[in-house]
């Protein structure tokens, strides 16, 4: 559930919304602008399926095991539906993101008891499809592609968000990697125009947003026009960002490699608040498995990118995404990718079986990989990963960090908060949420790490 609390001024909630979200940052993120949408109408944020009027499904289409939660979640939906209907409840079923998108007529076939169906770049009609469904028997399905900017339908007021919040600035994808649905289900690359999304920022950080994460499936080949008329790249628009008062930390994320441009990299150096962590996925240390993924660049790349990243900032973290068991990856193949986890040093990863997506090239690949190796080499490659991270996390131990309060621990009298390489930190003591606050980490736990307040140090000493 990632629905913000309502904004003040608005219409009385009479309904509740459930909405669960799958997948990327950026379905948490327009899970929230959904929710922004409906606020109007009278839809209030629960968590519960039995209260809920509107359920919404924001999915996942990119490995297979999460279209078919979405399904199975359906299915308990269904005697959901059914049991508020005998007690004469109404309950609106919507399944949006990238399972509508590429599923949406087989939704519809399996699942006749959804009400709507939507793709990622229609959340603006939500308001009138909701108000269809409610009159229609038959699900109202909206997944084209249309020519106008979703974005400027979507209403300007932004509910707060906390001291971190997310801004998309770009969607879509050109670069076709073999395996993947993203440009299928998400359409062509776009990217907002540097005014709007300065003109967001300005509004987050006046609702006490401290961190603005900037999203997009390709985050870094962000080009949008600016206001002086020309196009901006990403590092510029970090600089200008950089520039709002009370926007203590930048972060931006998802990238590729191919985009990390020379001034990108120097910004690493140059921008104090951009966050030395940066999520980079290459998918494979193996030239030939990067040819076939149509990657567009060699391991060298890679190479080269995290080595002037941290001649910039050499405090900078890596994290990654990798596929085992692409069609054609032999064992050495495999070997390539543990040479270069081994050689770059992530401080955290995610890593997949590769599972075939219908209608992408890889689909039709020849050279599988039995089943049985791909999960070898997947325990093979998590060992090293979740060695790498303890380490990077052990490392951290001793140093004094600025760390962002987020909110309570779970113990009373402690903070919760997040430090720059996004480590979950837990301190004994009092700060305000949204403090960026000096803490010397003291030990590193399975999924955090404890810290000792500076101040407060010194304050007994
Ligand atoms: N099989 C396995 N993993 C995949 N990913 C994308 N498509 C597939 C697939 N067909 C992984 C990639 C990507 C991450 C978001 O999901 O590693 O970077
Ligand atoms: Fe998918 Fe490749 Fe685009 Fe990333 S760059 S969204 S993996 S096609």
């Amino acid at each position: 559930m990632a629905g913000p609390a309502p904004a003040q001024g608005q219409a009385r909630a009479t309904r509740k919304l459930l909405i669960r979200t799958w997948g990327c940052q950026m379905n948490v993120y327009d899970s929230g602008r959904m929710a922004d949408i409906l606020a109007p109408l009278g839809y209030a944020p629960t968590e519960s399926a039995e209260e809920a009027d509107m359920v919404i499904l924001n999915t996942c289409h990119i490995r297979e095991k999460a279209s078919e939660k979405v399904f199975s979640d359906l299915g308990r939906l269904r005697e959901t539906k059914k049991a508020r209907a005998a007690e004469g409840r109404q309950t609106v079923i919507a399944v949006a993101g990238c399972v509508a998108q590429a599923e949406g007529a087989e939704i519809t076939a399996r699942a006749p008891w959804v009400d709507i169906v939507l793709g990622p770049q229609t959340y603006h009609r939500l308001p009138e499809m909701v108000a269809r469904a409610s009159r229609a028997a038959g699900a109202v399905i909206e997944t084209d592609f249309p020519a106008e900017d979703k974005f400027d339908h979507l209403p300007e007021a932004r509910a707060p968000q906390g001291p971190v919040a997310f801004l998309t600035i770009q969607e879509g994808c050109d670069k076709f990697c073999s395996f993947c649905v993203v440009p299928y289900t998400r359409g062509a690359e776009f990217s907002r125009p540097a005014a709007a999304i300065l003109a967001e920022a300005r509004q987050l950080a006046a609702n006490g947003a401290r961190e603005i994460a900037l999203l997009g499936q390709n985050v870094n080949a962000w080009a949008g026009a600016s206001p002086d008329g020309n196009s901006w790249r990403l590092a510029r628009l970090l600089r200008e960002l950089a520039e709002i008062p009370g926007v203590a930390r930048l972060r931006y994320t998802t990238s590729h490699p191919r985009d990390m441009d020379d001034d990108l990299i120097a910004a690493h150096g140059e921008i104090p608040s951009l966050m030395p962590y940066l999520h980079l996925p290459v998918q494979s240390g193996s030239d030939r498995v990067l040819a076939a993924m149509n990657r567009g660049h060699k391991a060298d790349l890679y190479f080269r990118i995290a080595d002037r990243l941290r001649e910039a900032r050499p405090d900078l973290a890596l994290t990654s995404d990798f596929i085992v068991g692409h069609p054609g990856e032999t064992a050495a193949d495999f070997d390539a990718t543990m040479r270069l986890v081994e050689r770059i040093g992530f401080a955290g990863a995610y890593s997949f079986k590769y599972s075939a997506r219908p209608g992408t090239p890889a689909a039709s690949m020849a050279g599988l990989v039995p089943e049985a190796e791909k999960d070898s080499r997947l325990q093979t490659l998590q060992a090293l990963l979740r060695q790498q991270q303890d380490d990077f996390n052990r490392a951290c131990v001793g140093r004094v960090v600025d760390v962002l309060i987020t909110g309570t621990g779970r113990h009373p009298g402690q903070v919760a908060g997040r430090s720059p390489w996004l480590q979950p930190v837990h301190a004994t003591g009092a700060a305000p949420v949204g403090a960026v606050v000096p803490m010397t980490l003291e030990a590193a736990l399975p999924n955090s790490l404890s810290a000792n307040m500076v101040h407060e140090e010194s304050a007994a000493a």
